[in-house]
């Protein structure tokens, strides 16, 4: 007999809610000085599927901190979150990391949101079937742009989880409002509260190799967002043209990725053309690292006025929950 379960999932696109002129946003960015990128066009088919690669990389310790940390200090957490909640996973990817948590917070709905429409509808069909207990949802987003989720959700309390330290991925300033959307989506719901990853403030040589690998991972990931946009909109970047930096900026506390000219050259932007000598850069990412005290602050910045973390063994990474 053929398996003939019901799909128990259903995906909601909402990556039109907050596009406006997508296309022209990124000629802008791009004939601006210094020239940006916005990180969220490494995340195409490959671009995931990159990123996965880094987090598997001996150099990318941020991934199996977070997993020992969480393996390590489950039940306890758990029991700070609560169980039978609504379950929100913000940039849920493969939804790997959420995955482990169902079985310990036993939501009654678990709701994927990401800007990566095929890599959450694999993720759910592949889940579904274990958990047909959970009303399954996946949410294509742009979530930096705003929630589009409050039509999904009921009067239950929810959990917000963002794991992997995609926080640092935003300017402080707009990491304080988004944490504020979520805190406002909290305080609508009693019971509500933000589970959240936070990497640390290290040695400049950790992170320096962590976002600059010997084999190449990053860079590739970086490099992929100039094929990105040459599908997407046509441009012609030639991807020989530019090569991946990363580094750690110590003075603003963060990680910096850029992609820098190896010569003078002029990319053609479907209309507008750019022209880049040698040495200019894109800056493509942002990712701060926070000591605890200055994360919680940021949380209390936001409206939260419960804060408890937990801490990697090293002291070198961070899960906060805050309601
Ligand atoms: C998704 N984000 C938390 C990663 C980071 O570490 O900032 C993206 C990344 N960029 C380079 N390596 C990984």
């Amino acid at each position: 007999m053929p398996d003939t379960k019901p799909v128990q999932y259903r995906i909601v696109d909402r990556s039109g809610a907050s596009n406006g002129d997508e296309r022209a946003r990124v000629v802008e960015a791009l004939l601006a000085t210094p020239a940006r990128i916005e990180p969220k066009y490494f995340y195409d088919e490959l671009g995931c599927a990159l990123y996965g690669a880094i987090c598997r990389l001996p150099e990318y310790y941020p991934t199996r901190t977070e997993v020992a940390l969480f393996r390590e200090h489950r039940s306890d957490i758990a029991d700070a979150v609560g169980r039978g909640r609504q379950f929100v996973d913000l940039g849920a990817g493969d939804c790997c990391k959420a995955e482990a948590w169902l079985p310990f917070m036993s939501p009654a709905r678990y709701i994927a949101v990401d800007i990566a429409g095929p890599e959450i509808e694999r993720a759910l069909a592949r889940m579904a079937p274990d958990f047909p207990e959970v009303e399954m949802i996946g949410v294509v987003a742009d979530f930096s742009a705003g929630l589009p989720i409050d039509d999904l959700l009921d009067a239950r309390g929810v959990t917000f989880f963002y794991p992997g330290s995609s926080i640092g991925n935003f300017m402080p300033a707009d990491a304080i409002a988004f944490l504020k959307t979520v805190r406002v989506q909290c305080s609508r719901r009693a019971g509500s509260g933000l589970l959240i990853g936070v990497d640390g403030k290290k040695a400049k040589s950790v992170l320096d190799a962590a976002y600059d690998d010997a084999l190449g991972v990053t860079a590739a990931f970086n490099r992929n967002a100039l094929l990105h946009l040459n599908t997407k909109y046509g441009f012609d970047f030639d991807l020989d043209g530019f090569a991946h930096r990363g580094f750690y900026n110590d003075r603003e506390g963060r990680v910096e990725m850029h992609l820098e000219a190896l010569r003078a050259q002029t990319v053609n932007l479907g209309g507008r053309s750019r022209a880049f000598t040698a040495g200019e850069r894109i800056h493509t990412e942002n990712s701060y690292k926070y000591r605890p005290d200055e994360f919680a602050r940021l949380l209390r910045d936001a409206g939260f006025t419960s804060v408890r973390n937990w801490s990697s063994p090293d002291g070198g990474y961070f899960v906060f929950y805050a309601a």
